[in-house]
């Protein structure tokens, strides 16, 4: 995608540094993260400068091969850095997709090859982003001109290498001449909503607004929301969703008023192995994120603002599980599916 005329992809490594949108800035300051070993690719992870399933994913990629890089030949150091690249983020499948196919091409046939390792995290990030292109143009196909779409969080091209998941089919519905109009739910408690996708659909020139979490049921009991399209950080093999918490409410409530609720992914996403949403982790994240909002103070500088009753704390789990019940349909790379189809996509 373009900023400032110029394309960029989310992550990218060249030698042996990553590179990485810093997206804790956005979308007040564009700056690049550059990552020069594992430990720091990790840290960026953790920190949330690389958000999103499909960047997380592919800069897990990349860690593994630096970490291959680093490690002068020692199998046990490898290891060591997969569990510590493993550790970083617990929910969004695409981790945990891409460290085990870099760790096993780097170390096939019990040599340890670290031009293998480079190669399969490339390989990684192309797909991730030709996938999301193609979730656009089958997904375009669902949207009619004149569609209100709501979305929840960022799964925009911030949240991939590329293009984007939900967003994606928006893109190639705005380009194909389609008009589209996105409510953008501001997604608390750290705004991917109001900060990244925002920032995203104005690059984009897709017109859209900004609404509060809580505003989304009575848009739809008003009838201004024709279809809902999120992302998902973990799909279980029997179709539940895992997403940004906020999105089990949008799934209940257009279910309520008869709105079709789409999942767009990559198959990357699809964990085969976890039987049902019980099964997957739901991270918990520091209460700060919710106790505090951040923004530009009058000297322009990022600064955090206590938001929240002094002598209080919070809960902050960062995900929920929509039930597959709730979802009319999967858009995927490899076809638009209902949930209960996934299973015929196991490789
Ligand atoms: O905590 P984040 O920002 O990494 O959350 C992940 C997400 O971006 C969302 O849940 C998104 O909707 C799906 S991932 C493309």
């Amino acid at each position: 995608m373009k900023v400032n005329g110029k394309h960029y992809r989310t992550v990218w490594m060249q030698g042996s540094t990553v590179y990485l949108i810093e997206q804790n800035l956005l979308p007040f300051e564009f700056r690049i993260f550059e990552s020069k070993d594992y430990h720091d690719t990790c840290k960026a992870i953790t920190t949330m400068i690389v958000r999103g399933a499909g960047a997380i994913g592919a800069t897990a990629g990349f860690a593994m091969a630096q970490a291959f890089i680093e490690s002068g030949g020692d199998a046990g150091l490898i290891d060591k850095a997969r569990s510590e690249i493993e550790n970083t983020r617990p929910t969004a499948q695409n981790l945990f997709y891409a460290v085990e196919r870099v760790y096993h091409a780097g170390m096939a046939d019990g040599q340890i090859s670290v031009e293998a390792a480079i190669a399969e995290a490339r390989a990684i990030a192309d797909e991730d982003a030709e996938a999301c292109r193609k979730i656009g143009e089958l997904g375009n196909e669902l949207i009619k001109d004149g569609c209100n779409i709501e979305t929840h969080c960022n799964a925009g091209w911030l949240a991939f290498v590329d293009y984007g998941s939900a967003l994606s089919p928006v893109y190639a519905a705005h380009r194909s001449g389609k008009r589209v109009f996105v409510y953008a739910d501001e997604t608390r408690p750290r705004g991917q909503g109001a900060r990244l996708t925002a920032w995203e659909l104005e690059n984009e020139n897709v017109p859209h607004v900004i609404i509060a979490d809580n505003a989304g049921a009575h848009l739809m009991s008003q009838g201004k929301i024709d279809m809902v399209i999120v992302g998902s950080d973990r799909i279980a093999a029997n179709g539940d969703v895992a997403n940004k918490i906020g999105t089990l409410e949008k799934a209940i409530a257009a279910q309520y008023y008869g709105i079709p609720f789409y999942v767009a992914a990559p198959v990357s996403t699809i964990d085969f192995n976890c039987p049902s949403g019980a099964d997957i982790p739901i991270e918990r994240r520091h209460q700060d994120e919710v106790l505090y909002q951040c923004g530009p103070g009058s000297d322009g500088r990022l600064q955090n603002v206590r938001v929240a009753s002094p002598g209080s704390q919070a809960l902050n789990p960062a995900f929920d599980v929509t039930p597959a019940a709730l979802v009319k349909g999967i858009i995927t790379e490899q076809g638009i599916f209902h949930p209960d189809e996934l299973t015929s996509l196991r490789g």
